[in-house]
């Protein structure tokens, strides 16, 4: 067949009518008609094209085993936050991007312990429950979480200044279903802009910064796990998100508490900073 504007689209979905798999399939010839049009539509110069592979090409040669400039690329486009949303659980805590700052062997803590080895200014204390769509407290669920210090930089970020384990913690919860740990209030920060990514947001005039926020994943036996974030309501950068993660139900205020009684709960002293953030998971189908 001759190759026209008009038979490019045929001919490739065409190429691949014999996938066995009928899922990648499906996908490729998807991707076929979606990719063309798009093509078709932005109609780039040879020289846009090359353009568009160099940075490409760019974004996989900083991939490293401790840097991956294509997920960032997606989370700035908004694509994974679009994957999460699509994969959500009715009913269960919203879901949102992981993030490069997650590590594997979070320390493990007693519920009550400080993530804050540094000792900050002010001291937070950070409280839910996990629970089951209809309510029930799930005991024994663990709870990962990692956040940033005050000033806006992980402990990877910082191996000089921040001892390795600052600012995360593994907790379990209790009978009630309840957690709780002391940290502080966490600051917005700029996703990594040294790489390709970053020349991106420049050039389209975005800012890169994260609004503050607490990273939890938590699972339990029998249900789905969630992996989102608690947002520090009113923060900068909360309606601009570089990533687009902030969802209206995982806002929360971290407000100043003068309640004597729940300091001694949480065996801190009054005035402290509150955070309550519950979450909800979904029974595993
Ligand atoms: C984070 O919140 O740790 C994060 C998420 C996506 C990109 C960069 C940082
Ligand atoms: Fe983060």
């Amino acid at each position: 067949m001759d190759f026209t504007i008009d038979t490019a689209t045929p001919a490739v979905e065409q190429s691949f009518a014999a996938t066995p798999d009928p899922r990648l399939r499906e996908i490729m010839q998807m991707l076929t008609r979606y990719l063309h049009d798009f093509v078709r539509e932005a109609a780039p110069s040879i020289a846009e094209w090359n353009a568009a592979i160099g940075f490409l090409t760019e974004v996989g040669q900083w991939c490293s085993d401790t840097r991956q400039e294509f997920i960032l690329l997606s989370d700035v486009l908004g694509v994974s936050m679009l994957v999460e949303t699509l994969n959500g659980h009715e009913g269960g805590t919203e879901g949102t991007v992981l993030g490069p700052f997650h590590m594997t062997g979070s320390p493990k803590r007693s519920l009550g312990d400080s993530i804050d080895l540094l000792g900050g200014s002010r001291l937070c204390v950070v409280s839910g429950t996990v629970l089951g769509v209809g309510g029930e407290p799930l005991a024994g669920a663990t709870v990962d979480v990692w956040q940033c210090t005050e000033d806006g930089f992980y402990d990877v970020q910082q191996p000089d200044v921040q001892p390795a384990g600052n600012g995360r913690g593994l907790f379990r919860t209790d009978e009630q279903g309840r957690f709780w740990f002391r940290t502080v209030v966490p600051c917005h920060y700029p996703i990594p802009t040294d790489g390709p990514v970053g020349q991106l947001l420049d050039a389209t005039h975005r800012h890169p910064f994260r609004p503050a926020h607490v990273h939890f994943l938590a699972s339990a036996d029998g249900h789905e796990d969630v992996t989102t974030h608690a947002f520090v309501a009113g923060g900068a950068h909360i309606d601009s998100d570089a990533v687009f993660a902030v969802k209206k139900g995982l806002l929360v205020d971290f407000a100043e508490s003068t309640d004597a009684e729940l300091a001694a709960r949480f065996g801190v002293e009054a005035p402290f900073v509150h955070a309550r953030f519950d979450i909800v998971l979904t029974k595993r189908a």
